[in-house]
């Protein structure tokens, strides 16, 4: 079979998930052609600050350059490729290489050339030696990304109607976000996929994966929503939105009666702010959200959540975190997690939304054990060389139309969050540009806000 087959049922190969052939092919046909997320704004927020991160597998450095500029640089020396910097983070205005000593400025230029007159000569023209660097950096609500490409759409054509959500997301407060601590890093013995397609919208696993967690009550329950409001309908009600090019999301709504819009988890005196910065439909998306969550095309994933009750009946808090997948492997993943809350929030609101981050959907909290675990045992079910011939399903939704919703949301949006929808959307896309076909399946760009 092909990897992936569309009719006559929706089929994937196993082979997607532990064949290194594979991996190769995506290295080059995926994460060189994709733009891919790098950092947060906030990380880098003055002249010398930088990171140091991956681009697909690619070592870079994210720095912000004396006049504020941000740069990617390849994580390698021009000389003999030595990797220029071994820190997570730091500031400075010059990289210095630990085995002959040349210096390059934040910007990415050779300055510096130990020994020079006698080694390579007076007359060296060190600027055909600055850094390599890929032809596209830009920022979306704070958001670094890059891409190797020098074909590439624009990150705004690229993300479509995905950057109206992004938007909702991130772009709500007067202040912006940042982040809560540092990003953590963990590796996972799982493919990259598995993550990336269950934080596009898989409402299906949540209440067998994570019993426990209902259990121990991490879920609002119904005396917390009491608190809130009125509780009205099904316990909770959820739309998908299919963004085109891979990129997807899951809307999960309170279900909770009330007459104006209601942003429960973070502080009353930043509401006027969200309403003021969202359009009327982006405030729809915002208010009452229990989880809203979404998958960027290949590895970047976002997650807003609503933290009832985190030290005291009442104490309610919310916070967004981003994972970012780096594919080391066919079976080996290195995941960075990034907590972000709302600059300007009181000192006792940030402690409650980290806590809330930490105890759920932080690198150790209980979702995330979760569901790393089952990304963890996809791999291993297929190791053998039986196993990775057969395929598995994806059926879930194809077999009543969902009822589309006229809400006025950009992308293709239906009602219903327990559906296998968005997981075809991303892994269809991995197949177009697997079989070399790089046409966007959505250039519609949208107008993303206010
Ligand atoms: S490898 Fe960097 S200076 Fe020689
Ligand atoms: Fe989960």
């Amino acid at each position: 079979m092909s990897l992936i087959e569309t009719a006559p049922r929706f089929a994937v190969s196993r082979r997607i998930y532990n064949d290194e052939n594979i991996h190769h092919a995506e290295l080059e046909r995926i994460f060189r052609r994709s733009w891919l997320f790098v950092a947060h704004e906030s990380e880098i927020a003055e002249p010398g600050d930088y990171v140091t991160r991956r681009l697909g597998i690619d070592r870079v450095i994210v720095t912000r350059d004396e006049e504020g500029g941000i740069r990617v640089l390849l994580n390698s020396c021009r000389h003999r490729g030595t990797r220029l910097c071994r820190a997570d983070r730091g500031n400075t205005s010059h990289f210095r290489c630990s085995y002959h000593g040349w210096t390059y400025a934040n910007s990415g230029e050779l300055r510096g050339v130990t020994f020079q007159p006698e080694v390579y000569g007076r007359d060296f023209d060190k600027s055909r030696f600055s850094l390599f660097s890929p032809p596209h950096v830009d920022i979306f609500q704070g958001l670094v990304f890059a891409c190797w490409d020098p074909e590439a759409p624009s990150l705004l054509e690229y993300l479509g109607p995905m950057a109206w959500y992004l938007t909702t997301v991130l772009g709500k407060f007067d202040d912006g976000v940042e982040l809560i601590g540092v990003p953590a890093r963990t590796l996972i013995h799982a493919n990259w996929k598995s993550e990336s397609e269950n934080l596009s919208g898989d409402g299906y696993h949540t209440p067998v994966t994570h019993a426990t967690a209902f259990e121990l009550g991490l879920f609002a329950t119904k005396s917390d929503l009491e608190l809130l409001g009125e509780v009205s309908g099904p316990r909770f009600t959820g739309r998908t939105a299919d963004c085109g090019n891979g990129h997807t999301m899951r809307i999960q709504r309170l279900p909770l009666n009330t007459p104006r819009p209601a942003f429960h988890g973070y502080p009353e005196e930043l509401w006027e702010q969200i309403e003021r910065n969202l359009t009327p439909a982006q405030v729809e998306v915002q208010s009452c959200l229990s989880v809203g969550h979404g998958t960027v095309f290949p590895n970047f994933s976002f997650l807003e959540n609503f933290k009832t009750s985190v030290d005291g009946p009442g104490r309610h808090a919310r916070y967004i975190r981003i994972t970012l997948r780096y594919p080391l492997s066919a079976t080996l993943t290195e995941v960075v997690w990034f907590g972000l809350r709302p600059r300007g929030a009181s000192e006792e609101w940030q402690r409650l939304s980290r806590l809330g981050y930490l105890r759920t959907n932080g690198p150790a909290g209980m979702f995330e054990v979760d569901d790393l675990e089952n990304f963890v045992s996809i791999s291993q079910a297929h190791e053998g060389n039986v196993s990775r011939d057969f395929d598995f399903t994806l059926e879930g939704g194809l077999h009543g139309q969902a009822a589309p919703a006229a809400l006025g949301w950009p992308g293709d949006v239906v009602d219903g969050d327990r559906t296998e929808r968005t997981i075809r959307a991303f892994l269809l896309r991995w197949h177009d540009l697997m079989e070399g076909n790089p046409s966007q399946s959505q250039s519609v760009t949208v107008s993303h806000g206010r």
